[in-house]
């Protein structure tokens, strides 16, 4: 994008992604940015960054995603990219339980360096994996609800749902956010 069509943009919004390795986060970014199921995707090593700008409600904003790595080893990451963070999108695998288990401990971790205001998102993905489902839709709500974040389940590879998560999460940004943001 060029310096122009950036002075456009009414917001910018940075989204970070946390969850264990192969729940789909790189998926997730992709399909949403390129309209296109990888179906080849290679571990992400650290953090992988993408960019996409959407209109919405006659907005124009650009959306920055930090996706990283679900490895243990990668963990050190989570603090500088949570430090930037408008809003942190934590996924487990619908059909992995300890994806599930390991959210809280995501979120103490994000929430040790995020910014007061941060938005969080907890979202169950593939979903289309409906005869391998471990986690319920209702166990899921219920962990958003206890640690206070919004839930949506999804499916990087059917599209399901994608759209209206990252419309929902910055939708939810703007009503308190200042534009030029
Ligand atoms: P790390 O980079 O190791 O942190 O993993 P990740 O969370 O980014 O997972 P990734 O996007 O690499 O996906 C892991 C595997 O899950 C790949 O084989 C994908 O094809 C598959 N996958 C991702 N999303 C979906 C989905 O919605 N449905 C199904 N059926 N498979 C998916």
């Amino acid at each position: 994008m060029s310096r122009n069509e950036e002075k456009r943009n009414d917001y910018a919004f940075t989204i970070v992604l946390g969850g264990n390795t192969g729940v789909g986060k790189t998926c997730l970014l992709s399909t949403y940015v390129t309209e296109c199921f990888p179906e080849i995707v290679t571990a992400t090593i650290g953090a992988d960054f993408k960019t996409r700008t959407i209109d919405i409600d006659g907005k124009h904003v650009k959306l920055t995603f930090f996706d990283i790595a679900g490895p243990e080893r990668f963990r050190t990451y989570v603090g500088m990219y949570a430090r930037q963070a408008d809003a942190i999108v934590l996924v487990y695998d619908v059909t992995n339980w300890q994806s599930f288990e390991s959210i809280r401990e995501w979120r103490q971790r994000m929430d040790h360096c995020a910014k007061h205001k941060v938005r969080r998102m907890l979202v169950g993905n593939k979903c289309d994996l409906t005869s391998r489902r471990v986690v319920s839709l209702e166990e899921g709500r219920e962990l958003a609800a206890t640690t206070s974040m919004m839930h949506m389940e999804t499916s990087a590879k059917t599209y399901a749902n994608l759209e209206a998560l990252f419309s929902d999460l910055v939708r939810n940004l703007i009503a308190t956010s200042e534009p030029g943001k």
